[in-house]
C-alpha cells in the first residue's frame, strides 16, 4: 500500500506530485510528504494525517528545483505520525517506499553499530541510511542503488533523489508495483498510472529488481546487475477518468448506485445479444493484456473453449471481498457447469500446500490486481503448471500481466476504499465464465442459455428497483444502533453474501459483525442471541428458504431480533421478522446480486450517521500490496 509520485520535468513538481498523490490516496491515508529540490539542496514537508493536511502545509511553499517525490502512507512499521512519515531525508538523500523490508532488524542493528542517526521508527528510513552510505562511496546514485538492492528482503517499490545529482531519480522494486510514465521532456515514476494518465499515456511498467534511471528527456532501465534492457513503451488508450462524487455525499454511496451500469459493463464484451448466447471476448490465454485488443476474437474464443474443455478442477483464490465474490463463483460454477472448485483465502492458499492436479485452472480475482497474497498464490499456481485466469478490474496490474488469461471487471475506478460496484461485476464476469465452462463442456443447451442470459439482462433494472428502497435501508441502519453485536447468515449462494455484509459492516461501522452459514448457528454462536444481538439474515425465495426459516424461528426463540432481506411480499418472513426488506424476485444465480445492496447501504448509512469516514475507513488501505 502507499502510494508513491516521482517527477522530473519542466512543470512545477509540487503540482504535478500533489495532484498523483490524490489520486493514490486510496493507497493509504496516514500521512503524506514530498520532498523537491530547491535552491540546490533539498525541501522535505510532512504532515500526519491525510492529504489535505499536507497540501495546506505546502500550499505558500515554493519550489526553484525541476525533480521531487511524493508519498502517501499507509503505515506497517511505526504509528502515523510526521516524524514517521516519507520522504525520509538523510544527509541529502531522499526516498519513498511501499512495502516492507523483511530484514529491517538485521539492518538498523548494523547501522546503530556504524553510528547512523535513526529518527523514525520505520524500516523505510533504513534504506535511506544505507543509500546515503553508498552514495558517499560511490557518488552516484544509480551505483549506490545496485550496492543497496542486494541488501534488501521483503517487499519494496523506492524512490530516490539525492541534492548532490539533481538531474535524476532513480526508483527499483521487488514486489508492490511501479510504473515510469514517459512525457515529452519529462517523466514520472508512480505506483499506478492512473496517478498521471492526465499527462500521459505512454508506461513502462518495471519488473521486480528492475532499476529505472529518469534523467531529462531520458528513462534507462537496468538489470540488478547493470545490464542495460529494452522495455516495451506500453500505450494506454484510457482516458484520464474524471473521478467525481458526482452530486453524491460519498463515492461509496456513488460507486452502490453505479452498480447496474457496472453490470451491463461487465457482461457486454461476454454476451451476445442479439442470439442470446455467451461468447467470451479475448481472454488471451498466453497473451499480454496489451496484446487483447489485437487478436481475433473469434479464434480466441475457440481456443478458450478447447482449454475448458479439457478443465477438470477448479481454484479461486482471493482476499476479502473479492474471495466472497468467489465463493458465489463456486456455488456457480459446481451447479452450471458441473466442475468441482475449490475457493481459497490467498494469504492461506499460498502457504498451506495445495494438492495440485493436472488440467486445473486457478482463477484470480483481484480489484486492483496488485493485492501481494492473490499474486504470490498465481506465481505458485503457475509455478506448479496450472493454467492461470485473472479476473481484474485494474487492466495491465500485476496480477493481470502474470497470469495467463485475463478477464476484467470493467467496473470503472472503484474509489470508495470498501468495495462495491467491483464486487457486482466480479459476480457478473463469474457468471459469465460459468456459462462459457458449461458451454465448452457441452452442458449447456440452448434454452438453458438463453434463460440465464435473461436473467442475466435483467439484473440491472432489478437493482435499481432495490435501490430505490434505499430509506428503508436507512431506517433500517438506524434501528442497528442499538445492539451490540451482528451475526449475519445466510445458505447457499447467500451465505458468501452474509460475510460480504459483516464485513462491510465492520469495515464502515467499526461494529463487530460475524458472517455465518446459517445451518451452523447451532453449533456455537446460538449462545450469543439475546435482545442485544441482531440477526441479519438473507433469505431469498430458493430450495432453502424452508430451512432458513426454522433458523430464524430458533433465533427468535432465544430473543434475537431479526431483519431479514428476502423477497417481496413473502409474507411468512415477515412474520418472523422484526425488520422485513423485501427485493425484487429473482433466479437463485441472481440473488446475491441483489441482496448485497441493503447489506451495503445499511453498513454506508450507520457509519455514515456515527460520523465516520466511509470513503477511507480508518486503519484501511485499497490496494493490498504487502502480506
Ligand atoms: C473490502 C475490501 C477488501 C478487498 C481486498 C482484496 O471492502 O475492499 O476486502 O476486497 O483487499 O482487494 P483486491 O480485490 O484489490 O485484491
Amino acid at each position: 500500500m502507499c502510494g508513491i509520485v516521482g517527477y522530473f520535468g519542466p512543470l512545477n513538481p509540487k503540482d504535478i506530485i500533489l495532484s498523483g498523490l490524490k489520486r493514490l490516496e486510496y493507497r493509504g491515508y496516514d500521512s503524506a510528504g514530498v520532498a523537491i529540490i530547491h535552491q540546490g539542496g533539498l525541501k522535505r514537508i510532512r504532515a500526519e494525517g491525510k492529504l489535505v493536511n499536507l497540501e495546506t502545509k505546502l500550499k505558500n511553499e515554493k519550489f526553484d528545483g525541476r525533480l521531487g517525490i511524493g508519498h502517501t502512507r499507509w503505515a506497517t512499521h511505526g504509528v502515523p505520525s510526521e516524524r514517521n512519515a516519507h520522504p525520509h531525508l538523510v544527509k541529502g538523500l531522499s526516498l519513498v517506499h511501499n512495502g516492507i523490508i523483511e530484514n529491517y532488524l538485521e539492518i538498523r542493528e548494523a547501522l546503530q553499530k556504524r553510528g547512523a542517526d535513526i529518527t523514525s521508527d520505520t524500516d523505510s528510513e533504513l534504506v535511506a541510511h544505507l543509500l546515503a552510505e553508498e552514495v558517499e562511496k560511490t557518488k552516484d546514485l544509480f551505483k549506490a542503488v545496485q550496492n543497496v538492492l542486494g541488501m534488501l528482503r521483503g517487499a519494496f517499490s523506492i524512490l530516490a533523489i539525492w541534492d548532490q545529482q539533481p538531474d535524476q531519480l532513480v526508483a527499483f522494486k521487488d514486489g508492490p508495483p511501479l510504473v515510469v510514465g514517459i512525457g515529452k521532456d519529462e517523466a514520472f515514476v508512480v505506483s499506478d498510472v492512473q496517478a498521471v494518465l492526465q499527462y500521459t499515456k505512454k508506461f513502462i511498467y518495471l519488473e521486480d529488481r528492475e532499476i529505472a534511471v529518469v534523467k531529462v528527456g531520458k528513462v534507462q532501465i537496468f538489470s540488478a546487475l547493470g545490464l542495460r534492457l529494452e522495455k516495451p513503451v506500453v500505450e494506454l488508450n484510457w482516458t484520464s477518468e474524471q473521478v467525481d462524487k458526482l452530486g453524491f455525499a460519498h463515492y461509496m454511496l456513488k460507486e452502490i448506485y453505479e452498480q447496474p451500469q457496472a453490470v451491463v459493463a461487465a457482461m457486454e464484451p461476454h454476451i451476445d445479444l442479439k442470439n442470446q448466447s455467451v461468447r467470451l471476448k479475448n481472454v488471451g490465454f498466453g497473451h499480454s493484456p496489451q496484446s487483447l485488443d489485437g487478436l481475433n476474437s473469434i479464434t480466441d474464443w475457440q481456443e478458450t473453449q478447447n482449454i475448458f474443455a479439457k478443465i477438470e478442477k477448479i481454484f479461486i483464490v482471493a482476499c476479502g471481498t473479492s474471495f466472497y465474490a468467489g465463493q458465489i463463483g463456486k456455488y456457480l460454477i459446481e451447479n452450471i457447469a458441473q466442475l468441482p472448485v475449490e475457493t481459497d483465502i490467498a494469504s492461506e492458499f499460498r502457504y498451506r500446500k495445495p494438492i495440485f492436479s493436472k488440467n486445473t485452472l486457478m482463477i484470480s480475482i483481484s480489484q486492483s490486481g496488485e493485492t501481494a497474497d492473490t499474486l504470490a498464490a498465481v506465481r505458485l499456481a503457475k509455478e506448479k503448471g496450472l493454467t492461470t485466469l485473472s479476473i481484474c478490474n485494474v487492466k495491465n496490474s500485476t496480477i493481470d500481466r502474470e497470469a495467463s488469461g485475463h478477464m476484467y471487471m470493467n467496473s470503472g475506478t472503484e474509489v470508495g476504499v470498501a468495495s462495491t460496484k467491483a464486487f457486482a461485476s466480479t459476480l457478473t464476469v463469474l457468471h459469465c465464465l460459468t456459462l462459457a465452462l458449461a458451454k465448452a463442456r457441452g452442458l449447456l443447451n440452448i434454452e438453458t442459455e438463453k434463460d440465464h442470459i435473461l436473467h442475466l439482462q435483467k439484473v440491472p433494472s432489478q437493482m435499481e428497483v432495490v435501490l430505490a428502497y434505499d430509506k428503508y435501508f436507512a431506517e433500517a441502519a438506524n434501528s442497528l444502533k442499538e445492539f451490540r453485536g451482528f451475526l449475519y447468515m445466510g445458505r447457499g449462494v447467500s451465505y458468501p453474501i452474509a460475510m460480504e455484509g459483516a464485513l462491510k459492516l465492520k469495515e464502515l461501522a467499526y461494529l463487530h459483525a460475524e458472517g455465518y452459514a446459517a445451518g451452523e448457528m447451532k453449533h456455537g454462536p446460538l449462545a450469543l442471541i439475546d435482545s442485544r444481538m441482531a440477526i441479519v439474515m438473507v433469505v431469498p425465495d430458493d430450495d432453502l428458504f424452508e430451512k432458513s426459516i426454522s433458523n430464524l424461528e430458533e433465533a427468535r426463540a432465544r430473543g434475537g431480533k431479526i431483519i431479514s432481506i428476502g423477497t417481496v411480499d413473502n409474507l411468512r418472513l415477515k412474520s418472523v421478522s422484526d425488520r422485513y426488506l423485501g427485493l425484487p424476485k429473482a433466479h437463485w444465480s441472481i440473488t446475491p446480486l441483489l441482496s448485497v445492496i441493503p447489506l451495503q447501504l445499511m453498513a454506508y448509512h450507520l457509519a455514515n450517521s456515527l460520523e465516520y469516514d466511509v470513503d477511507q475507513p480508518r486503519n484501511l488501505a485499497k490496494s493490498v500490496t504487502v502480506e
